[in-house]
């Protein structure tokens, strides 16, 4: 079961959300991060969280966001307070990151069992919405080895946590086999053309 998407324009929002995922700061998922970077206008403010520096709490089905919302959803911990009015206000998401046992990296699954708090406001407090504005999601793989299954399991992952998040996931670029090779020219462009194209739809 899917939400509504909320019908505000996101086209006036000129933020970009990264969320990048991998601990390694110079390998194969930064590559395609930044040929996707490459494509996107220069009047867009792009905003990167690390999140293996964020280190977000896993959720510990507490409960408290199924409970009541006044004006934001509660939750036990106040960790990402700053990263949600970050996602709030951005048009596009971009999520960054490695393939590991064909999902997200540990601090990446802990982050969307965070998203919990969407899904309580809209199916356990009677369809609330807390995120009044619409963006556009990608995701950009790196995987060491074929990376199909893992991107299949991920893109499942997000259009699930999305579906109640007011946000579309719009694109993806798998980049395979880095454990045996450099990404290729053919990723990088791919990257790079999805970014201009999604940047056409959103600013
Ligand atoms: C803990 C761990 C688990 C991994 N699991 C997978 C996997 O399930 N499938 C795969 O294709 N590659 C897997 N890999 C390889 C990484 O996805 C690959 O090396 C990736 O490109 C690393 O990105 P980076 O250079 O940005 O760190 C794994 C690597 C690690 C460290």
């Amino acid at each position: 079961m899917s939400a509504d998407i909320v019908n505000t324009p996101s086209y006036n929002i000129k933020n970009a959300l990264v969320i990048y995922a991998s601990p390694r700061s110079n390998g194969a998922t930064r590559a395609m991060l930044n040929a996707f970077l490459s494509g996107i206008p220069g009047n867009v403010s792009v905003k990167t969280v690390d999140v293996y520096a964020l280190n977000p709490s896993p959720c510990v089905a507490c409960n408290r966001c199924e409970t009541d919302f006044s004006d934001k959803p509660l939750c036990a911990y106040n960790d990402l307070d700053e990263f949600f009015e970050d996602f709030e206000r951005s048009g596009l998401v971009i999520i960054a990151t490695p393939a590991y046992n064909a999902s997200f990296p540990a601090p990446l699954k802990a982050l969307f069992d965070r998203f919990q708090r969407y899904y309580s406001a809209y199916f356990a407090l009677g369809r609330i919405q807390p995120l009044k504005s619409h963006r556009n999601a990608v995701l950009l793989v790196s995987a060491g080895h074929d990376g199909k299954y893992a991107l299949e399991v991920m893109t499942h992952q997000c259009e699930s946590s999305f579906s109640v998040m007011n946000t579309t996931l719009t694109g993806c670029v798998l980049a395979a086999d880095t454990d045996l090779h450099e990404i290729s020219d053919s990723v990088i462009s791919e990257a790079t053309a999805l970014a201009q194209k999604v940047s056409k739809e959103v600013f």
